[in-house]
């Protein structure tokens, strides 16, 4: 078996592809400091798999760890490296710990890469780096606009320094996914997005206030030049994204690759504007949400939509689940978060 580690494999994004990878036969070894996650998702993913993943508390910033983690699991194969602070607002308020955290941790990965043999790394990249698009649907090949957040920073430099390894160490290879909007659980309600707090991104809080938790939602502006005034996003569903990963893995395992650095927009490739999210959540789940308009968000980009041809057509990857569907997923994820009390 194939022995995959998976850094912030307890989060959002990184339980759900612990999930498809096992499923699709690989060994996984999770590496998370819990920082925005619980340990109790190792049981989770064990339900919905009937496999216990491996699972180390360690903090990918500290290379002993890391070195002693690369040890104990002899023969890991690849890396898909999901572990980094992701909270853009934060990142302006404290920009050291995300640098710190976002890029010490690749560094580490990198530098023991090589040192035990490890083929490829799956990055976890974000539709951030096109900032406001020129062109739309946006592909690839779009220019990388400054960033406007040090979150968003991490992951162009982050790209960038994966650029740079790969040119100067042989036998190590790359995909870099750049992911649109992730939203919805696991259809088994078992896992799915545990905010900290206040959620800040849309589906969530929209779920809290569904349930009672938040009082309204605020959708933030109706004045961008969109055909309802709100802005527009791409929304992939969690379980289509985590699917792109065990893609991306065996390509890089297969030795598929037609550049050792390869790039993937992962996007369903149709753009939702926030009013009409709002609309689809209410009519797949029933419930009547309490929303306002209110003021623009700083920072926010109008629209953004993904181009997710390349991934269609090399990959084989494409969005499956409706939005429809993926709300609905939500939903019933907030429901059971409530029955186990937890939020
Ligand atoms: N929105 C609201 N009300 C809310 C929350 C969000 O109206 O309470 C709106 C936002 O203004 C935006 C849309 O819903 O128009 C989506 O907002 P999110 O915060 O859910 O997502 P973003 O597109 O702002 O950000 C996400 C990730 C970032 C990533 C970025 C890439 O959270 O990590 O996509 O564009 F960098």
């Amino acid at each position: 078996m194939k022995r995959i580690l998976v850094t912030g494999g307890l989060g959002y994004i990184g339980s759900h592809s612990v999930v498809e990878l096992q499923q699709s036969g690989y060994e996984v070894v999770i590496v998370d400091n819990l920082s925005n996650s619980r340990a109790d998702v190792v049981d989770n993913i064990q339900a919905v798999t009937s496999v216990r993943p491996a699972f180390e508390k360690v903090d990918c910033t500290d290379l002993d760890a890391m070195e002693g983690v690369f040890k104990k699991y002899a023969g890991i194969e690849a890396i898909i490296h999901f572990a980094a602070s992701k909270a853009v607002g934060e990142s302006v308020q404290k920009p050291l710990l995300y640098y710190r955290n976002n890029i010490v941790s690749l560094l580490n990965l990198l530098e023991l890469m090589p040192r035990f043999g490890v083929k490829g790394l799956v990055f976890s990249s974000s539709c951030t780096v096109y900032g406001e698009p020129d062109v739309l649907p946006v592909t690839e090949d779009a220019p990388i606009k400054p960033a406007t957040s040090p979150y968003g920073n991490t992951k162009q430099i982050n790209e960038e320094i994966i650029r740079d390894f790969v040119k100067a160490q042989d036998g190590v290879n790359a995909i870099l996914l750049r992911y649109f909007n992730p939203i919805g659980a696991h259809p088994t309600a078992l896992l799915g997005e545990l905010p900290n707090g206040v959620p800040q991104n849309l589906v969530p809080y929209i779920t809290q206030t569904a349930i009672g938790i938040r009082e309204q939602l605020s959708v933030f502006g109706d004045d961008y030049d969109t055909p309802d005034g709100s802005c527009i996003r791409d929304y992939i569903n969690v379980v289509d994204l985590a699917k792109a990963h065990v893609i991306a893995i065996d390509r890089i395992l297969n030795d598929k690759q037609k550049e050792r650095v390869e790039v993937f927009n992962i996007g369903t490739g149709r753009g939702l504007s926030v009013l009409e999210l709002v609309d689809m959540f209410q009519k797949a789940t029933g419930v009547k949400l309490n929303y306002k308009i209110t003021g623009r968000r700083a920072g926010d980009i109008e629209k953004v939509w993904a181009d997710p041809r390349k991934a269609n057509e090399e990959l084989g990857w494409k969005a499956e689940t409706s939005v429809e569907d993926t709300l609905l997923s939500a939903w019933k994820w907030q429901l059971k978060l409530r029955e186990k009390g937890i939020q």
